[in-house]
């Protein structure tokens, strides 16, 4: 397989496994290309492409620009709360604004589900997804996995058990997705007021018990509590969560294997996870963030070569 399958990338759930399997290939590409001295290839030199962020963000909007930029694409960086949307303009009116200015691709986070889905249909753009409310974070899923798969050798076979807010995780969802399409194990552990009624449509496993969860696995996954998503009260409080379901050290070093500790970040040290976990050697967070531009340049680089 030479080219996607897609010309936009919405979410994990509309990808083959070729093309997660071509977008890894592309990634050890540039990760090389990323480790040199000169680290830019002049790829992609003649599209524009604007990042617009509906939503906060650190890590993504930082690495899609550096992507952008290390293709050598003329990069705009659009941010709604310091624009014409507060002033009432809506998604599309705002986009074709963009688009007029000659844009060939456009990279999205937004509050809302769907939202790039939506986009994707009113405009001419590729369209990237960064992240669409509680649904889908496909670029995330795809650097978790490369990651994995850079530590472990592969992802087939392996036990991933993603641990937290499972119901407004947009990470979580991507994830079992990506996770699945390569022949993972996959369970969920968290309070079961935080998993989706639909959980079990999905073909993963359900623990409750962190502990039985971290024996199992080979990969944990630590997630957030999205509290800007919480409408109510899902569990007593904060502290009681921590002590079902975040993971330390003491926890970590009674199990009888090493265990691989990811994280999508930003982390809430001291809930999810403790310091000395999220800083030891068994945890490989800050190597998500490095190929997180790898991935990027990847998948931009092979979605622009459906547009020329
Ligand atoms: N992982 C992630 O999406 O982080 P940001 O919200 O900082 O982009």
């Amino acid at each position: 397989m030479s080219e996607l399958s897609v010309k936009h990338l919405l979410g994990i759930k509309y990808l083959k496994e070729a093309d997660i399997q071509l977008i890894f290939e592309t990634a050890d590409h540039f990760k090389e290309v990323i480790n040199r001295s000169i680290k830019k290839v002049p790829s992609l030199r003649d599209i524009t492409i604007a990042n617009i962020f509906f939503e906060n963000s650190t890590r993504t909007k930082l690495s899609f620009e550096l992507a952008e930029k290390r293709l050598s694409a003329d990069v705009l960086n659009f941010s709604a709360s310091q624009s014409s949307v507060t002033k009432g303009e809506t998604l599309i009116d705002t986009v074709n604004n963009i688009l007029s200015m000659k844009v060939d691709m456009v990279v999205m986070r937004h509050p809302n589900p769907g939202a790039g889905i939506f986009l994707s249909k009113h405009v001419k753009a590729s369209i990237v997804n960064a992240g669409d409310g509680a649904h889908e974070h496909p670029t995330q899923a795809l650097l978790d996995s490369y990651s994995i798969r850079e530590k472990l050798g592969d992802v087939a076979g392996k036990n991933v058990v993603i641990v937290g807010d499972i119901l407004h995780s947009r990470v979580a969802l991507s994830n079992i997705f990506a996770l699945k399409l390569q022949g993972a194990n996959v369970k969920v552990c968290g309070p079961k007021t935080l998993l989706p009624k639909y959980i079990d449509s999905l073909g993963v496993g359900v623990e409750t018990n962190l502990r039985k969860a971290l024996e199992w696995c080979d990969v944990a996954n630590m997630l957030r509590i999205q509290n800007e998503r919480l409408d109510i009260s899902y569990f007593p409080t904060t502290r009681e969560y921590t002590q079902q379901f975040g993971v330390n050290k003491k926890l970590l070093d009674s199990l009888d294997k090493e265990i691989v500790i990811m994280h999508p970040g930003p982390i809430n040290r001291g809930v999810e996870i403790t310091s000395d976990v999220a800083d030891s050697k068994q945890s490989i967070i800050l190597n998500q963030v490095e190929n997180g531009v790898a991935i990027r340049m990847a998948v931009i680089y092979l979605l622009a070569s459906k547009i020329k």
